[in-house]
């Protein structure tokens, strides 16, 4: 894969667009028919994730489940991105996600998805797929986001903050509200035993034990000790150092505004939210959160 984008993309922020319903941009977009035509694998797992949730994290955990024993040189050669190939995205010059999702050797092959739960190709509910969600409380989700979208050439401007929170609420950013990402695949799950939906903030409370739920729902048998050590190996500070896994070998991204692994914390949110933010965020939150069986945890 060459890993020089043209400098028309590295130049023009994308133009956000309604998509089905959904706001979108074309490099999530352009490869629409090929994507939809994917064919998954009964063995394939899927991890989907509302942007900035948590993906790469619980991916490099997956490829290391997986992975680390039987081909540890992997992860020290081979970016995350091309590891777990994020199913929906055609960068020109790049090789598509789908195109590397197809090429990938190994069994089973770990995808990438943002779409919402309606957009996922029909081929992953024919084959009873395992999907792995991660979902992550909304206000550090939107603070995340803002400061990717600052940093990320392939990203709509963020602008500022203000306008970027309304924006948040009203579902105005790549891959749409949110609201209808978490609450969608929510209501999937209720239908779709092959789901397991897992918290960022549970995975900062105790990574182990979350590997742990991960490991039963994967039906894989691995020793405290090998949890221990994958639990250890993904911890924010390792990550963020890890080139593989910190997307530094991505040219999209201008880590001198932003580092993708920027904070990795619980609660950034209060960083960033005014008085007046929060209580105009919570009302809202009211409104469009009815499901009482969905509760996230924003104190850790
Ligand atoms: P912050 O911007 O709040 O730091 P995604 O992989 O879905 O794009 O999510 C990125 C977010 O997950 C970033 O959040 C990033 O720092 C955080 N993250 C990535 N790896 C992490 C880890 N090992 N521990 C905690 N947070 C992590």
């Amino acid at each position: 894969m060459s890993l020089n984008p043209e400098k028309a993309i590295l130049s023009t922020r994308p133009e956000l667009f309604d998509f089905h319903g959904v706001s979108m941009t074309h490099y999530f977009t352009d490869n629409w028919e090929n994507v939809q035509n994917f064919q998954a694998r009964p063995d394939d797992i899927l991890i989907a994730t509302y942007p900035k949730a948590g993906t790469t994290w619980v991916s490099q955990i997956l490829d290391l489940l997986y992975f680390g024993q039987t081909c540890p040189e992997r992860q020290n050669n081979i970016p995350i991105y091309e590891r777990v190939p994020f199913l929906e995205i055609a960068i020109p010059s790049l090789d598509s996600g789908k195109d590397l999702a197809d090429k990938l050797p190994t069994t089973p092959r770990l995808i990438k998805t943002h779409f919402p739960v309606q957009f996922v190709p029909k081929s992953f509910w024919e084959q009873n797929c395992r999907i792995v969600y991660v979902a992550r409380n909304a206000k550090d989700n939107m603070v995340s986001y803002f400061h990717f979208d600052r940093m990320n050439a392939i990203q709509p401007e963020a602008g500022e903050w203000n306008n970027y929170f309304h924006r948040f609420l009203e579902g105005q950013l790549v891959f749409g509200s949110w609201y209808d990402h978490v609450n969608g695949w929510w209501k999937k799950k209720q239908n779709y035993s092959n789901i397991h939906y897992m918290f960022y903030e549970d995975m900062i409370e105790d990574t182990e034990r979350e590997i742990d739920k991960l490991c039963s729902f994967l039906g894989l048998s691995r020793s405290a000790e090998e949890r221990k050590m994958i639990s250890g190996g993904v911890q924010f500070d390792k990550m963020k150092k890890n080139e593989m896994a910190n997307y530094s070998t991505l040219p999209i991204m201008d880590f001198k505004i932003s580092p993708f692994m920027r904070k990795g914390k619980v609660g950034d949110w209060k960083n960033h939210f005014t008085v007046a933010q929060n209580e105009v965020f919570d009302e809202d939150y009211k409104k469009k959160m009815k499901d009482p069986t969905l509760q996230f945890r924003t104190e850790i």
